[in-house]
């Protein structure tokens, strides 16, 4: 049972990491990133999802270093993402990466560290260069992202580390039912993400009806249907009261009825790219 904001997932490593953070993507440096990243740990939030690509690493890094010293949290209460991205995906190139990530966001250790996209001939070395850094201490865990079946199956063949997690654009229109059973036979945590469907599922008539019933908002609704599956979820938002709104998941449960409709609205659609045929 998940009952607090605070509540984690234990990885395979032994690892928490809480079932809901804050995620980043497209925010850029500056007052709205500062601020938004502020209040979610002023809120109760403890994990932060960015990524290199995002190229807001310094301004979260410096977001982290203000909210702790004004909440007086200790770093090891936070629980801090980034993700190599395809362009250093290779041995020498990811450590590098890492060390620029590491320097961007002004910490000593990553919580995770992901690689972002199944590069094609190029995510094995990769993944040797994470095993590497989390031999040294330098990432508390390690995972991949967008990684479909196969490409866990190939990575697997030569992983010394198994991934710990993998994270994955999964919402009500792609439930991404195949990958998450074969991800929980491996023990390979799932985490959602573009979990609200960047905003494209606030008129659905199922989730409106869901929602008038628990006197909840459709957000709210979706995050809690993650997190009764057992999947971590990471919505963004920069608006403080959208923020506070989505960790309050706490003080109701879906019924499996009403679950299974939320289910039922998968539509295999996708808003990101496909895992499967991307050329970046
Ligand atoms: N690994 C990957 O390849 C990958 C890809 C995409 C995303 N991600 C991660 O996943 C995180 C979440 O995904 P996302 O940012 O793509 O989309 P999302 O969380 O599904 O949706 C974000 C959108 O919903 C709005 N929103 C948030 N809460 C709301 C609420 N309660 N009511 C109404 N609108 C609300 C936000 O606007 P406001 O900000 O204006 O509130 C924003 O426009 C990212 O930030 C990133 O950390 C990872």
């Amino acid at each position: 049972m998940i009952t607090t904001l605070q509540d984690t997932t234990t990885l395979t490593n032994g690892v928490k990491m809480p079932w809901l953070g804050l995620g980043v993507f497209l925010v850029e440096e500056g007052p709205e990133l500062i601020n938004a990243v502020k209040s979610a740990i002023k809120h109760g939030y403890r994990s932060i999802d960015t990524a290199a690509i995002y190229e807001n690493e310094a301004g979260v890094g410096q977001a982290i270093q203000e909210g702790l010293a004004e909440t007086g949290l200790p770093r090891e209460e936070l629980f801090v993402t980034s993700k190599v991205w395809n362009a250093d995906l290779g041995y020498e190139a990811t450590l590098a990466a890492f060390e620029t990530s590491l320097n961007k966001l002004g910490l000593d250790y990553l919580d995770l560290y992901l690689i972002h996209w199944p590069v094609e001939g190029k995510y094995q070395d990769a993944w040797r260069a994470l095993e590497t850094l989390y031999k040294a201490g330098k990432i508390k865990a390690i995972g991949v992202s967008n990684f479909q079946i196969h490409h866990l199956k190939t990575l697997l063949e030569t992983a010394e580390i198994k991934p710990m997690i993998n994270q994955v654009e999964r919402h009500p229109r792609l439930t991404q039912e195949e990958l998450i059973a074969f991800c929980r036979e491996q023990d390979i945590q799932v985490e959602a993400w573009s979990p609200l469907m960047q905003g494209q599922l606030f008129d659905n008539p199922v989730l409106h009806e869901i929602a008038t019933k628990y006197g909840k908002s459709i957000a709210q609704i979706i995050i809690r249907w993650d997190l009764q599956q057992g999947i971590v979820t990471i919505p963004k938002s920069t608006k403080e009261h959208r923020i506070i709104e989505n960790s309050s998941v706490f003080d109701f449960t879906l019924t499996a009825e009403d679950m299974a409709k939320i289910d039922q609205l998968n539509q295999n659609h996708r808003v990101g790219p496909d895992p499967d045929n991307f050329d970046f």
